[in-house]
């Protein structure tokens, strides 16, 4: 036991991790330009596995280095990773490292990453070269024209032609209270395959208007009543900040598949919008690239797919980590401080986890319960004995490898 203890030290294991080590400038300088040239063609991709940390076995003497290679992942299945972890200790660095892995590595793959915190991503941001060559770790840059803001409200709306039902009842339901316009708008919305396809506010009118019709002609409805209801209905569309529904607007428009495309949700205060964005997002991008991997980030997701209630988001998010991740090839990546919040149905199809820093017993025994991994008999262990963890270091599980769990140690993100 005393012996497993000691090995549990990573630190105490004798050797210093593999790492990388620059050899000399020049060749240095020379793989950066290497890399803006290639990147510069508008030619992402090519650089195979990115090496984003190194792991160390509790049980052996063993440390090796820990690769990301999103090609090969996407090829047939692709994956969903979890990282869990208090404040400040390193998730987002670890989307950083992850997006940054995607973009360099594939080519035209949609990459879709939501921003929760102001100033928290920006991929053309460079860590000091000092500090990531002191660290061991290769300093890269990525192109200026690498990404994409979407400001929900801003300079993206979603289009009224991709909005669900469930969805916008969802968002503005409220807003219009229960009336006998509902039925009118369901069936309106129901009705969307054939000449009612309500692109722009004013088809929208017009379809409503003629369900009205319809009715108009039956002696027991109060048409008044339905028609001030209906406005009321159209007046909301028109006037919200996140539809888009003047004119008609294609997701291919929005999203582009050669950059790293942000979705900044740090201006948006309320849970409600801030779950319309993401599911509706999410839901879009579904739709437009079914068969094509894509990689998607989310902060928060307990947010987006909580335990209790079942949102339009945590729908989308389900289906995205089953069926897309597992016939698709989708990459996912989730993040959370609240692992107990988090719909275990999601975590369920974790692939990968990380769990950095000090996460509390209660914590950790909700997310251990859902998760496929064995984790139990090591994490009590290994938050006994390590006291100092630092950032970006922790637990990392993945279900692919028999020797799991591991101690894993995640460089400093070069860019983002
Ligand atoms: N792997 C790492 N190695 C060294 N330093 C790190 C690492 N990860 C994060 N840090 C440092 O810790 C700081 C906080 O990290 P980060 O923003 O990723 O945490 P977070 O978990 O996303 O925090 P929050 O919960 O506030 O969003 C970073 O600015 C960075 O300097
Ligand atoms: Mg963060």
């Amino acid at each position: 036991m005393d012996a497993l203890l000691l090995k549990l030290k990573h630190r105490e294991l004798g050797s210093d991790p593999p790492r990388y080590q620059p050899r000399d400038p020049p060749r240095y300088e020379l793989l950066e330009k290497k890399r803006v040239i290639r990147v510069g063609r508008k030619i992402r991709g090519g650089e195979g596995a990115v090496e984003i940390g190194y792991i160390s076995s509790p049980f052996k003497p063993y440390i090796r280095k820990l690769y990301l290679n999103p090609e090969r992942r996407s090829l047939g299945e692709g994956k969903v990773t979890l990282v869990v972890a208090p404040k400040g200790v390193g998730k987002t660095n670890l989307t950083r490292l992850y997006t940054q892995a995607f973009y360099r590595t594939t080519r035209k793959m949609p990459i879709v990453v939501f921003q929760e915190k102001r100033g928290d991503l920006d991929f053309t941001r460079k860590e000091d070269p000092e500090k990531l060559m002191s660290m061991g770790i290769e300093p890269i840059k990525l192109p200026e024209d690498c990404q994409k803001f979407l400001i929900p409200g801003e300079n993206y709306r979603i289009p009224l032609a991709e909005i669900e039902y469930s969805e916008l009842m969802e968002y503005i339901g409220k807003r219009i209270g229960s009336s006998q316009g509902d039925r009118i708008i369901q069936r309106v919305w129901y009705d969307r395959k054939g000449r009612n396809r309500h692109r722009t506010l004013e088809e929208l009118a017009e379809a409503c208007e003629e369900v009205i019709e319809t009715m108009e002609e039956r002696e027991d409805a109060n048409i008044s009543i339905v028609r001030t209801s209906i406005n009321r209905f159209l007046d909301l569309i028109e006037l919200d900040r996140l539809i888009e529904s003047s004119r008609e607007l294609s997701f291919r428009e929005i999203i582009d598949e050669e950059k790293i495309n942000i979705v900044d949700l740090s201006r948006i205060g309320d849970d409600e919008e801030r779950r319309f964005v993401v599911s509706a997002t999410l839901r879009m991008l579904e739709r437009n690239y079914h068969e094509t991997p894509c990689f998607v980030a989310l902060t928060e997701a307990h947010v987006y797919a909580p335990v209790a209630g079942n949102p339009a988001s945590a729908k989308v998010i389900n289906r995205i980590v089953t069926v897309l991740a597992r016939s698709y090839g989708w990459n996912v990546f989730l993040e959370t401080q609240s692992p107990q919040n988090l719909n275990p149905r999601v975590v369920e199809n974790v692939d990968e986890v990380f769990i950095f820093g000090f996460t509390s017993k209660k914590k950790r025994e909700a997310l251990i319960r859902s998760l496929q991994m064995k984790l139990e008999d090591v994490a009590d262990l290994f938050y006994y004995v390590c006291k100092d963890i630092g950032k970006g270091e922790g637990l990392y599980a993945t279900i692919n490898d028999q020797s799991t769990p591991y101690f894993v140690v995640t460089y400093l993100s070069p860019v983002g």
